[in-house]
């Protein structure tokens, strides 16, 4: 038994995905297993010690924190007050070359920072990649590909000499209107933890610092400097700080604040938000920078105290005096103001990053492109070969949502194809002509704003299926206008198959300065753009073989035509990055067989959602809780499509559940009771049940199934009926079968008692779920806790 137990207990550590590029994977595998091993060890050596005012530090450590803070204070210790404030005083907007800039400091040899967005490639820069989107790695549910784009992403970023990337986005899908839904992970606290915690990992992997935010419950656009996001206090530990504690124990150096309000207090200066939960509660030691320009006090000072370390991107100035750290820091600490442990406090975390990340080996790349004036930079190539995996990203992130009679993959033998609509073809002026993608032409491969990067090239999807078409001897006829849609008919008319291109965009909000097709950063409503919805129904007119392709920032309205019996596929391809249309043509040719899954809900009505934006001051988290699935589950809503939908073109049978506790759980009284627990407790997080089950595939193509465990609480949790606790991403041949394993933690079960400020397990009978989708149950098993 004790073998066995063992041998359970090292699986859990292991994901069991297996994907095509099988040679980084198993390099993956191993850091994973690593990472377990020590983050565990980690949590076993620092049992929360409590908070204390200023923020508190050298308590708590992940990684080799404890080394780069010695080191940190010793140099901070023989620093002047001008240059410690220096460390956490951006120079200024345009006055370096990256969108933030810290000022070197010859004193001590430092070179300063350069900071740079964005979460789908190096912004402002040219021969680079452009990645799928946030939004899309998340539907792969595939924590070695989440791992792959943050060590590659990482590498590009380095190579450019960047120190800090600016992502990733751990705002949660709250809303589906919300602007900057696609740069995140969706809309379930699980799911965005897990891409949270790889990606950060994989980011940081080789030196560079990477910046979590928005810190915290900036989920939407809408007055975002404004409004306050009113959100309780359970909600928030367990749907909103998730992603971001995740991405503490990955060890993320830094965090950038949010603009927003945060019951009623600015985030950037918000002492509850910062110095209680960040860094005492969550036991962060890394370095807090504001969003650009995001609003504090008169001189930044007064947030100093309440735990913000860096300010971006620094120039700030009120009334004719210089604001915003800088001389008002200095000022500050001489009077008194800011105790001057509070500022060694600041400069430790931010130099203990550095150091923390070997930025001061003295191998780290100096910065070599210029985001203002690109003739200044040396144009270095750093795209590697990471066109193959974002391809297979791409094509790993898109979900099929309908195909009616096996519609999909189309075989060799078709001999007429018609595409129709603008999204299928290229942006005639070039994939990079509207800054900052401030526009919706041609493929939609990135949304708008801070998040994107300059496309090297891009694929649209008429030149890839072109490409195929040829090598099949099949023709193609194309009509990308939206709005002809007699042009639209009679490309489609008596072709064999008819794909037909829709859109939604959405982005930045940037302060009213960015307006889309009339869209201010979250958009207007749910339809298609461009009368997508028209288009769509005069091709499916037509066509008895319309394949409706959808690249989108989210959630889309389809009902005006998801039953026309003549659309016979959807294919929901997202946002895909550079790659789009090779991605799209290796699934809709059965190359790679679909297993992306839907990080979010489509609804049939717009009011179904369980939030919506909020147009004034106070953006109510009245949902609490129940967010997207939860929601419906709650509510009994049916949906369109749920949350973890998408099908194969195979088919995959699930058997066998089987639970087996480890030490500590039912039967094992040696473990003592369990308890109220602080987030940082060890015994919260280690494993504590292994849910095993046999998966098949029994379909007659190899294909990846994404197996999904949701934990239905005891009723006295109080808690949403199920919420998604594990999911894997398994390849099978066909007809071949294998054992899944998942762990499940104390933590799966618990809830956050505002009350005593501690997590607990309910006591009572838990329904542990396996299925292929949010509403797909498979497997099924109710377990007994005892709980308090
Ligand atoms: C504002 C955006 O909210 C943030 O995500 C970005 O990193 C900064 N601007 C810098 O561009």
């Amino acid at each position: 038994m004790a073998k066995l137990l063992v041998l359970l207990l090292c699986s859990c550590a292991l994901s069991l995905g297996v994907f095509i590029f099988s040679s980084i994977e198993a390099v993956l595998l191993k850091a994973s297993r690593q990472h377990n091993s020590r983050y565990h060890h980690a949590l076993t050596r620092n049992q929360n010690t409590g908070g204390t005012t200023p923020t508190p530090i050298g308590t708590k450590h992940v990684g080799d924190w404890p080394a780069a803070i010695v080191k940190a204070k010793a140099v901070v210790a023989s620093m002047s007050v001008k240059d410690k404030v220096a460390l956490a005083t951006g120079v200024g907007r345009e006055k370096g070359p990256c969108v933030g800039n810290t000022p070197a400091v010859p004193s001590i040899d430092y070179p300063g920072l350069c900071l740079q967005d964005s979460p789908t490639g190096v912004r402002l820069a040219d021969f680079v990649s452009v990645f799928p989107a946030g939004i899309n790695i998340a539907a792969t549910f595939n924590r070695t590909m989440m791992r792959a784009r943050g060590l590659a992403m990482g590498a590009e970023f380095k190579g450019k000499g960047v120190n800090v990337a600016l992502g990733p986005d751990i705002n949660i899908v709250r809303s589906p209107r919300a602007g900057r839904n696609w740069e995140t992970f969706g809309a379930d606290p699980y799911l965005t933890g897990e891409a949270s915690f790889e990606t950060v990992k994989g980011l940081q992997a080789n030196g560079l610092q990477a910046c979590v935010k928005h810190y915290i419950n900036n989920e939407q656009e809408t007055n975002r400097t404004s409004s306050s996001s009113n959100v309780d206090d359970r909600t928030t530990h367990e749907i909103y700080l998730h992603p971001f504690f995740k991405a503490i124990q990955a060890g993320v150096v830094s965090f950038m604040c949010s603009y927003n309000q945060v019951n009623g207090t600015y985030a950037c200066e918000n002492e509850h938000v910062l110095n209680d939960l960040l860094k005492t509660e969550l036991g962060f030691q890394g370095y807090v920078m504001t969003d650009w320009w995001a609003r504090l006090d008169e001189f930044g000072t007064l947030a100093v105290n309440k735990g913000l370390d860096m300010v971006m991107p620094g120039e700030v100035s009120r009334g004719g005096k210089s604001s915003y750290f800088g001389t008002a820091l200095v000022n500050a600490v001489k009077t008194g103001q800011v105790p001057t442990s509070r500022l060694d406090d600041m400069a430790t975390r931010i130099l203990a990053a550095y150091y923390v990340q070997g930025q001061d080996s003295g191998d780290y790349p100096s910065v070599n492109f210029d985001s203002w004036n690109s003739s200044r930079g040396k144009h270095m190539d750093v795209q590697g070969d990471h066109k193959k995996l974002i391809r297979s990203m791409g094509a790993a992130s898109t979900v099929l949502l309908k195909n009616d009679g096996s519609q999909l993959p189309l075989g060799n033998s078709v001999r007429s194809i018609a595409v129709v609509g603008s999204d299928a073809g290229p942006n005639p002026e070039g994939p990079n002509s509207c800054l900052g993608r401030r526009c919706n032409v041609g493929i939609l491969a990135l949304g708008w704003g801070s998040g994107t990067a300059d496309f090297t090239y891009l694929i649209d999807p008429l030149s890839a299926i072109t490409a195929k078409a040829n090598s099949i001897n099949a023709t193609v006829f194309s009509s990308l206008s939206d709005a002809d849609l007699i042009a639209a008919k009679n490309a489609s008319s008596g072709k064999d198959v008819a794909f037909v291109f829709i859109t939604a965009d959405s982005g930045e909000a940037s302060e009213g300065h960015i307006l889309v097709e009339g869209n201010l950063g979250d958009r207007n409503d749910l339809n298609a753009w461009h009368g997508g919805n028209e288009l769509v129904k005069a091709v499916a007119g037509e066509n008895k073989n319309t394949v409706v392709i959808i690249h989108a920032v989210g959630a889309i309205n389809m009902e005006l035509w998801i039953d026309h019996p003549n659309v016979t596929a959807v294919v929901h391809a997202g946002l895909q990055g550079q790659e789009a249309g090779n991605s799209l043509v290796d699934i809709l040719w059965g190359d790679v067989n679909p297993s992306g899954r839907l990080p979010y809900t489509i609804a049939k009505s717009p009011s179904d959602y369980s939030a919506d934006i909020s147009s004034g001051y106070n953006v109510d988290y009245t949902e609490g809780l129940y967010i997207d699935y939860r929601w419906f589950d709650q509510n009994n809503i049916t949906p369109r499509f749920e949350f973890g939908y998408g099908l194969s073109y195979t088919s995959f049978s699930y058997s066998a559940l089987a639970i087996v506790y480890l030490r500590g759980g039912l039967g094992d009284k040696s473990q003592g009771p369990i308890g109220l627990e602080r987030s940082l407790s060890s015994w919260l997080h280690n494993d504590w049940i292994t849910v095993t089950f046999e998966l098949t595939n029994t379909g007659l193509v190899d294909g990846t199934e994404i197996p999904q465990l949701y934990i239905a609480p005891s009723p006295s949790s109080n808690s949403p009926p199920k919420q998604l606790r594990n999911f894997d991403s398994v390849f099978l041949r066909k007809g071949e079968s294998t054992l899944v394993k998942m762990c499940l933690s104390r933590y799966s079960f618990a809830v956050w008692n505002s009350v005593e400020q501690r997590w607990g397990v309910p006591r009572g009978k838990y329904g542990i779920w396996v299925g292929a989708s949010s509403r797909d149950r498979r497997l099924y098993e109710e377990i007994h806790v005892r709980g308090f």
